[in-house]
Order: structure tokens, then C-alpha cells, then sequence
């Protein structure tokens, strides 16, 4: 199992610093959550940020565009250093148009569900993604619960991908992931686990880290 931190958990003051702390702690990717205040009621930050944090670790930033119009915003996003974008399909955007927008800076690129909508929605562009990005709280906000019942929506994206024969596709889930529920995420079919308050309100990220991905073997 792989394990982005989210770094909305993070203390904001030393961002960069905490990227370069989950960076050692052993994370495999930097899960960095903008939002609008439209799309979801908070807001975050935008590229202008992430360009300054990109430097403090090398591992591969998995932006989640939680953001009424992500086309608008690809090229800055792309720009100042994401490796992974993600949008939802319930965003106003032309998903076509934002993939290929996204894919034109080669980099990878996923959509993301909200909990009330079905894993059917993504179906039809599966071949043109690297990844799903399975909500498992509403957006917005970090701290949630888990919704379990999220899980079956993973297991079918997983069957109509092997379906499809698209090998590496990646599927995370994002929202009230921790001890208590990684190894029911694994066994549904995830690939990447989301953790912003499991791991960031741990008192050894290194260890929480490492803990999450026993649990899954
Ligand atoms: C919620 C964000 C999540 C959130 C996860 O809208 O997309 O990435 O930070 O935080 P936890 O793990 O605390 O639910
Ligand atoms: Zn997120």
C-alpha cells in the first residue's frame, strides 16, 4: 500500500518543513488538497504555494483539485511542479478537455467521486486515466469519519479496469483513513491511501507511516 499524507493536516506555518518531514517519515506521494470556497465550503491554497513547497521533497505531489473549474487552472497547477492531477467529475469543467489539458504537460492524471456518486461516472474515461481518486468523506474538510460503504465503489472500478486490461491503473481513497480501516481499503482494490489525521496527529508520522502499510501485508 502506498500512503500520501494529506497535507491539510499540516501546520501551515512551516509547510515546507512538513513536507520535508513526511518526505523522511517515508511517504510515497505529497497529497496537496486546493479548494475554492465554491466547490467545498473551505478554502486552501493555489499554485503560487505549491511552486513555493516543491522544492522540500522530491516524491511525486498528487494535487486534488477540490475547485468548480479545474481547466482554468491545470497549466498553473502543472506548471508549478504537480506530478499527479486530480478533479472531480462532478466539477463544471469539460472532463475531455481538462484530461487532455492535464495530460499535455505529461503528467498523470485521475478523477475523483464524491460519495453520492457512483463508480459508474468515472466509466467511460477510465482508459484515458492514471488513477480514481474514491472519496470516502464529503470534500472539504480533514478529520472525517470513514465511510465504508465506499468500498464496493472501488472494488467495481477495479473490475471494470482489469476489465478493460488496463494494467497499472491506480486506484486511492481519500478521507477517514487510518489503523482501524486500511486493510478493508486494501482488500477492496486501493492502491494509495490518503492519511492527513492519522498521520499527522501521530506523535511518530515515521512510525504511523510504516504501521499503516503492515497492516496491509
Ligand atoms: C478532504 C481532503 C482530504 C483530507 C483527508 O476534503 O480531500 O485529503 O485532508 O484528511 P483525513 O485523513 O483526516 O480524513
Ligand atoms: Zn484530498
Amino acid at each position: 500500500m502506498y500512503i500520501a499524507p494529506s497535507l491539510l493536516s499540516c501546520d501551515f506555518s512551516r509547510f515546507g518543513e512538513e513536507i520535508a518531514r513526511m518526505d523522511k517519515a517515508g511517504a510515497d506521494y505529497m497529497h496537496l488538497d486546493v479548494m475554492d470556497g465554491h466547490f467545498v465550503p473551505n478554502l486552501t491554497f493555489g499554485a503560487p504555494v505549491l511552486k513555493w513547497v516543491r522544492p522540500f521533497s522530491e516524491k511525486p505531489f498528487d494535487v486534488h483539485l477540490m475547485i468548480s473549474e479545474p481547466l482554468r487552472y491545470i497549466d498553473d497547477f502543472a506548471k508549478a511542479g504537480a506530478d499527479i492531477i486530480t478533479f472531480h467529475v462532478e466539477a463544471d469543467s469539460d472532463i475531455d478537455e481538462t484530461i487532455a489539458k492535464v495530460r499535455s504537460h505529461g503528467i498523470k492524471v485521475g478523477l475523483v467521486i464524491k460519495p453520492k456518486t457512483p463508480a459508474e461516472a468515472v466509466f467511460p474515461y477510465l482508459e484515458k486515466l492514471d488513477m480514481v481518486l474514491v472519496m470516502s468523506v464529503e470534500p472539504g474538510f480533514g478529520g472525517q469519519s470513514f465511510m465504508a460503504d465506499m468500498l464496493p465503489k472501488v472494488t467495481a472500478i477495479r473490475e471494470e479496469a482489469n476489465r478493460l486490461g488496463l494494467e497499472d491503473f491506480l486506484i486511492e481513497i481519500d478521507g477517514g483513513i487510518g489503523e482501524q480501516n486500511i486493510k478493508q481499503a486494501h482488500d477492496a482494490g486501493v492502491d494509495i491511501c490518503v492519511a492527513g489525521t492519522s498521520v499527522f496527529k501521530a506523535e511518530d508520522a515515521e512510525k504511523a507511516i510504516k504501521n499503516l502499510k503492515a497492516l496491509c501485508e
